[in-house]
């Protein structure tokens, strides 16, 4: 049975104890604390239920309890205060008995799919995609839009909520988005995600049968490939060219087809507006839906975008999905779909299976930053930080850099890609890692492929401070200078000499 904690105690403790197994009852409760002890669970220091509370909680007699415990203070492992109580001593140190390792494997689509953590502490040079700069999050406004709905109705209910979301989110977010990205929707055609992958998660379950084609852009942003894969799904790559997806490539038979057009992940160029309707043309001939993830295009440093599929879309082919990983932070975890109302209920159910709903709270402070206007305000200041970061970048690929990389045309988003140029032969990985020494993080064109490999390098400019932009393609272009110096692996005539 658990122990409560004490409230008049110093330390609150919550240990199982359980009276099954051999031995008297002394002996039991003995064996258990020492265990406790012994591994770590109870530390030094820590305070003991008095002996006719556990003698109580546990409905055995006071002295049964004492005799553990004085059995203990014998050995050395408790020591009695005298009016204050039973305390933990100095044992020596052990470690919580580990988990079995256990001989249940998962399905085998798994074994591909396990990945480390990404909690390397931050380089010098932070490069990498997908970060949005933590210190232009408004933290003040947050704070005290969060204090708030802690305090009123949303928590009254204490009951389960809608899961679609927030009624007050679904309905901003339909007004924002059909303001700044002209997608048609009222609230009720909004479902509130944990970020834009429960989306994709949510769209695959209800859409989705083991065995089905779901095409992919190539290269492509790896989540979605590997969701669609765990779930059974039969993915193909589609490559991707300077207007955009290929649609002329698609599979026959594809159910799904997943696209960036207003930013292609990872290269960063618009479809074309061709390209947009051949690929609803594409979608209406072969029963397709197609999922439209528009994941960074707020952050536009140009005119006006090409309308989103979505608003281009009259037979109700297109889910559109967005996220505030980018415009705010990803830890909130908020994201959302737009989905045709033939699939809304399905995908409410879905997502009321997964995770019943999103956190209200934060979905309701979401709404309120949303309706005051304070996600346009961040958005626009955001916009100017990032836009100068782009703007560094690309002066540095069209001057230092220029020698070995090619910039690939951009005007939004978080991150700037550039290709190896066709006459530049050198290791795009040993360059990073030549990189890496000096503090620089940027990631590999090449890990976004499936099967087109193009060589290159991404830069995101989320996560990196202004001012360390240019130190940090200083050293970019050292490392390509180095590596370009180095010989290359293999034998060299000098080797017979
Ligand atoms: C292509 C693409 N889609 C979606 C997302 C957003 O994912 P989430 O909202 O789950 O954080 C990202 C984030 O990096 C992305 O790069």
């Amino acid at each position: 049975m658990p122990i409560l904690p004490y409230p008049d105690g110093p330390i609150a403790i919550d240990l199982h104890i359980s009276l099954d197994g051999p031995g008297d009852f002394a002996s039991r409760i003995h064996r258990q604390l020492l265990d406790a002890i012994l591994d770590g669970r109870l530390r030094p220091g820590e305070r003991l239920p008095p002996t006719r509370e556990l003698a109580r909680r546990l409905n055995v007699s006071r002295n049964t309890v004492s005799a553990a415990y004085e059995r203990l203070t014998a050995e050395g492992l408790l020591v009695a205060r005298v009016g204050s109580g039973t305390y933990v001593g100095q044992a020596p140190v052990g470690h919580v008995r580990d988990v079995p390792e256990g001989a249940i494997r998962p399905r085998p689509v798994w074994d591909g799919l396990v990945e480390a953590s990404d909690d390397a502490e931050a380089p010098t040079y932070d490069f990498r995609m997908g970060k949005p700069d933590a210190a232009l999050f408004p933290l003040p406004v947050w704070r005290r839009l969060l204090a708030a709905e802690w305090r009123a109705s949303t928590i009254r209910t204490a009951g389960y909520g809608a899961p679609a979301g927030h009624h007050g989110l679904r309905e901003a977010i339909a007004r924002s988005t059909g303001l700044s990205r002209s997608v048609r929707a009222r609230g009720d055609d909004v479902v509130v995600t944990q970020g834009a992958q429960q989306a994709f998660d949510l769209i695959g379950r209800v859409l989705v049968e083991p065995g089905d084609i779901v095409a992919v852009e190539d290269p492509g942003y790896p989540p979605v490939r590997d969701l669609f894969r765990s779930l059974g799904a039969r993915v193909v790559p589609v490559p991707v060219d300077r207007e955009g997806l290929e649609v002329e490539a698609l599979p026959d038979g594809a159910r799904l087809v997943h696209v960036t057009p207003s930013h292609q992940f990872p290269l960063g160029t618009p479809m074309s507006l061709a390209r947009r309707a051949a690929l609803l043309d594409w979608a209406g001939r072969h029963d397709a839906v197609i999922v439209e993830d528009d994941y960074d295009s707020e952050f536009r440093f140009s005119d006006r975008p090409l309308d989103p599929l979505h608003s281009l879309d009259r037979a109700g082919r297109v889910l559109y999905v967005g996220t505030f990983s980018k415009t705010l932070l990803p830890m909130l975890r908020v994201g959302f779909l737009v989905a045709p109302a033939s699939l809304r209920p399905a995908l409410c159910a879905a997502k009321r299976l997964s995770d019943w709903h999103g956190e209200p709270v934060t979905q309701a402070a979401l709404a309120r930053f949303i309706d005051s206007g304070e996600l346009a305000r961040h958005v626009r200041k955001a916009t100017r930080t990032y836009a100068a970061r782009h703007e560094l970048i690309a002066e540095a690929l069209a001057g230092d850099l220029a020698a070995w990389l090619d910039p690939v045309p951009s005007t939004a988003g978080l991150h700037l890609c550039a290709v190896l140029k066709p006459d530049v032969s050198v290791d795009i990985p040993s360059v990073l890692a030549r990189a890496g020494e000096r503090g620089v993080a940027a990631q590999s064109l090449a890990k976004y492929g499936d099967e087109v490999s193009l060589q290159g390098v991404v830069l995101g400019y989320g996560a990196i401070p202004t001012e360390r932009v240019q130190a940090g393609l200083a050293h970019l272009a050292k490392a390509f200078k180095d590596e370009t110096k180095r010989p290359r692996g293999g034998l060299r005539s000098a080797d017979f000499l």
